[in-house]
């Protein structure tokens, strides 16, 4: 899709559908007035007849037959200054009613926000229009993809342009890494396998200049010392892979931001057996290693002037014969052991010698990003991201990051008090804490092998993909990610 911005003349501005705002009061904007007239006042005499709800982010689809526009969208701003949730709802909804023609032209970029200027409103329509324009056709044998192929946003005058212009490229970016994401996330087990996300990382450097790609494979993990990575792959028939991405758009100089993402690929819990109760949706068990891939997808689009390094940790979580037992114990790449006392608490093992791994890059911070936990899901749902950070400068910046761009992310304790759930009789450490608190625990064991650096870990297994009637992958937290590096 392309996207673009412009001072534009409502007027004259042709169009397949124009989104104009009509608040509380049935009024229009300076360029909805514009466009009423053109239309000969088509627009006016229509919202007199009360069609469009009242509700905020209510729609009404009008065709016309004069003017520039072959269809107008009115979009219920409703009263006043509107909050940034509000014009959230606009985007999204504006975003859903204009995917189905080829082009669209937004003037919701009148409407005054709460503490955001036009770049910022410039970029969530973009994001919005962006993801409301994905739809998984992969595995369709008839694919019909929605038509929307241009979208574009006005400038209310010369001098915002640029602003607004750089708005919408954020947002297309983080459009782009979201969906890059969804894909990766959406596509199922037997084609999304560890070895697919090392080809597509292989895949990603030779279409880009600043990106490099290296893949440690079973062998050179072996003689890494990853024994904790190891475990969990090696009750699969599909070979593990520790895919780094590097993307160098800084100075060589300048330490990169390294970003760890989960990426097992199918978690069938090996021999502590999830139940079959939606054991499907652990396909989406990669949706960190997706966003990661995601953000590598937007920083090829946006090029901006820093270094970041993604790290994949895939592997495929199998019971077989040769599969890890409850009681294994495992020495880490960092030379800690572990006691394996369930084989479902899979993602830590492979993010342990990620982490450790991490180091060799000379980090600025470290985040990781992860399907970690249902316990996550149970304490915040699907609204918020669990955010855990050894740095509380760190955690803040993420977490206005999250709130600028309406991705989410609930700061969440790391105290030393928690540690202790992880004592094994053992090992230097247990895998598991027990039932309490079972997000943090699974953060606790990995701040162990962060030790090093600042870092933090999101847990996304309730952000990242929705269940149910529109089960799919989200796409988060790419938007939050983009939006960290760029404010960097
Ligand atoms: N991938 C799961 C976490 C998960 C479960 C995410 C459900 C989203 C929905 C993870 O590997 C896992 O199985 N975690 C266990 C940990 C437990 C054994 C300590 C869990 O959350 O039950
Ligand atoms: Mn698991
Ligand atoms: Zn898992």
């Amino acid at each position: 899709m392309q996207f673009s911005a412009k001072v534009s003349e409502a007027g004259k501005q042709r169009t397949a559908c124009t989104i104009i705002p009509v608040d509380a009061k049935n009024r229009l904007t300076a360029s909805g007035t514009a466009l009423d007239e053109a239309c000969g006042g088509v627009i006016s005499k229509l919202l007199k007849r009360n069609d469009l709800g009242s509700r905020l982010g209510a729609t009404q689809l009008l065709s016309m037959i004069e003017g520039p526009a072959e269809r107008v969208l009115l979009v219920r701003s409703g009263e006043g200054i509107l909050s940034q949730a509000d014009f959230r709802k606009l985007a999204k909804a504006s975003a859903e009613a204009v995917k189905g023609f080829k082009d669209a032209f937004s003037y919701l970029t009148e409407l005054e926000v709460t503490e955001a200027d036009t770049a910022w409103q410039a970029q969530q329509l973009a994001l919005a229009a962006g993801l409301a324009t994905y739809k998984f056709t992969r595995c369709l044998s008839d694919a019909k993809p929605h038509p929307l192929a241009k979208f574009q946003v006005h400038a209310p005058d010369r001098k915002q342009l640029k602003a607004v212009k750089d708005g919408v490229a954020m947002g297309a970016a983080q459009a782009t890494g979201s969906n890059v994401a969804r894909e990766l996330g959406n596509l199922p087990g037997n084609i999304c396998t560890p070895t697919y996300l090392a080809n597509q990382a292989k895949e990603l450097a030779k279409k880009h200049a600043k990106i490099t790609t290296s893949v440690v494979d079973a062998k050179k993990m072996q003689s890494l010392g990853m024994g904790a990575f190891m475990s969990v792959a090696k009750g699969s028939d599909e070979p593990p892979a520790l895919i780094a991405m590097q993307y160098k758009g800084g100075k060589a100089s300048e330490k990169p931001v390294v970003l760890v993402g989960k990426g097992i690929t199918f978690d069938t819990g090996g021999i502590s057996l999830k139940p079959g109760q939606a054991m499907d949706e652990m396909k989406f068990d990669m949706c960190g290693a997706a966003s990661v891939f995601g953000v590598m997808a937007a920083l090829a689009e946006l090029q901006p002037a820093i270094n970041v390094v993604c790290l994949v940790a895939a592997a495929e979580n199998m019971p077989s014969g040769r599969a890890s037992k409850p009681g294994d114990i495992v020495t880490s790449m960092s030379g800690k052991t572990i006691e394996i006392l369930n084989t479902d608490a899979e993602g830590r093992l492979v993010l342990c010698d990620a982490l450790t791994y991490a180091a060799k890059f000379k980090p600025e911070v470290v985040i990781d990003v992860a399907t970690l936990t249902g316990a996550c899901v149970i304490a915040l749902g699907n609204h918020a991201t669990g955010l855990y950070a050894n740095k509380d400068e760190l955690a803040q910046a993420l977490l206005s990051a999250g709130e600028r761009t309406g991705d989410r992310a609930w700061h969440m304790p790391l105290w030393d008090e928690y540690q202790s759930s992880l004592d094994s009789n053992f090992a230097d450490m247990q895998n598991i804490g027990g039932r309490e608190a079972g997000s943090v625990t699974a953060a606790c064991f990995l701040s162990r092998f962060a030790e090093d650096y600042t870092w933090a870990h999101l847990d996304i297994a309730g952000s990242a993909w929705n269940s149910g009637g529109n089960k799919g992958a989200t796409g988060r937290p790419v938007p939050l990610l983009m939006q960290y590096l760029l404010n960097k």
